[in-house]
């Protein structure tokens, strides 16, 4: 064999090359052709052996072959290379129809969180949940409700009024739940029904106040009412102060000291403010129980008989009490919030600290 011969070699070369069957025989016949003593290399040096005037040529070619070896071999390995991947790929451990990695979920907002808690707990207790628009008629709102259009007691409720609409009397946004208290009186006695009743009312309400650390202009509220027989056998504040406790030992997670004091409510007679100890300094004082130690949280009371007849409902007969609940307030106290603009913000890192939402 010539092994001078440019086309021999380039043939015996790139047949070696397509021989080998792995990457082993791809790096051997490296080695072998353009190692320290490779055969491409002999060739090309092989030059210097000719007479001058066949140098030129044979050089022209002898390079030609070399990187044409060169190109083969270097593709023959990316071939073998790329063949183990996919086989690595092939033989791991890795099942295509298992489901990705899970994202995480949203939270529930924490208003949300005390909201489901407490429908809970007063379902349990038989209550059923009513709802009311947020659209309310300046009647609902306050007429119904005891509260007449020269009562003082219109002004501590800063009210966003809408514009007026011929034959639609004076609409608002509710201001408070307490309205669905009469709606939902008035729905049972019209069809003929009477109490017993008990009802509570999440939702949204609003007030044109300046929001500031315990003020905010849209808030939430949690109504509730029961309606029974007057007398020894029908409900009595004994029965309020009961509820109401059991709703805060639960809400709040432990056993709270609460006390009652005189509230002035027009729809309820006798009205109360039930205040609980502060969870944050323990009651010895700060700025979020404005130092006075005790948070209030329930107001409530015994149903005016006002607005039982509002309801269709006959004050003789039938007695009742109500309290109404701040939601965000009862989230403050059970998550050491002590800025209730938190609710509103939408900042992430706020939102986020609460549990995740169960798959
Ligand atoms: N609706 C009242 C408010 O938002 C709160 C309230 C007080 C509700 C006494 C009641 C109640 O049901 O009995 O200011």
């Amino acid at each position: 064999m010539d092994v001078t011969d440019p086309t021999t070699n380039r043939e015996r070369w790139l047949a070696a090359i397509k021989a080998a069957r792995d990457a082993a025989a791809v790096a051997e016949l490296e080695t072998r052709l353009f190692g320290a003593k490779g055969e491409v290399l002999d060739f090309v040096r092989s030059v210097t052996s000719l007479p001058k005037d066949q140098r030129p040529a044979f050089g022209k070619a002898a390079n030609a072959v070399k990187q044409e070896v060169e190109q083969a071999l270097a593709a023959r390995a990316e071939q073998f290379a790329t063949a183990a991947l996919d086989q690595e790929i092939s033989s791991a451990d890795f099942d295509p129809t298992e489901p990705g990695p899970r994202g995480r979920r949203g939270c529930l907002h924490p208003i949300t969180i005390v909201q489901n808690e407490l429908v809970d707990l007063f379902t349990s207790m038989g209550f059923r949940w009513e709802d009311g628009p947020e659209v309310e008629s300046e009647y609902f709102n306050f007429d119904a409700l005891n509260i007449p259009a020269d009562h003082p007691a219109r002004d501590s409720q800063d009210t966003f009024w809408l514009a007026p609409h011929p034959g639609l009397g004076r609409n608002l946004l509710r201001t408070h739940t307490s309205p669905v208290q009469v709606r939902t009186m008035q729905t049972l006695t019209k069809h003929g029904f009477h109490p017993p009743l008990k009802v509570i009312v999440p939702g949204r309400c609003f007030r044109s106040e300046t929001v500031d650390k315990s003020h905010e202009h849209t808030f939430y509220q949690m109504e509730g009412l029961v309606v029974d027989r007057a007398g020894d056998r029908g409900v009595s504040t004994a029965n309020l102060i009961h509820t109401m406790k059991t709703c805060l030992r639960v809400i709040l997670e432990r056993d709270v000291q609460v006390r009652l004091r005189p509230g002035f409510f027009p729809f309820v007679e006798p009205g109360f403010e039930l205040d609980v100890n502060c969870p944050f300094c323990k009651g010895k004082g700060c700025s979020v129980c404005k130092q006075s130690g005790w948070i209030e949280i329930l107001p409530c009371g015994m149903v005016h008989p006002v607005v039982l007849q509002k309801g269709g409902i006959d004050p003789e007969e039938y007695t009742g009490f109500a309290f109404g609940m701040g939601l965000q307030r009862v989230a403050m106290l059970r998550y050491g919030i002590d800025d209730i603009r938190q609710f509103m913000g939408g900042d992430l890192r706020f939102l986020q600290q609460f549990p995740e939402v169960p798959r």
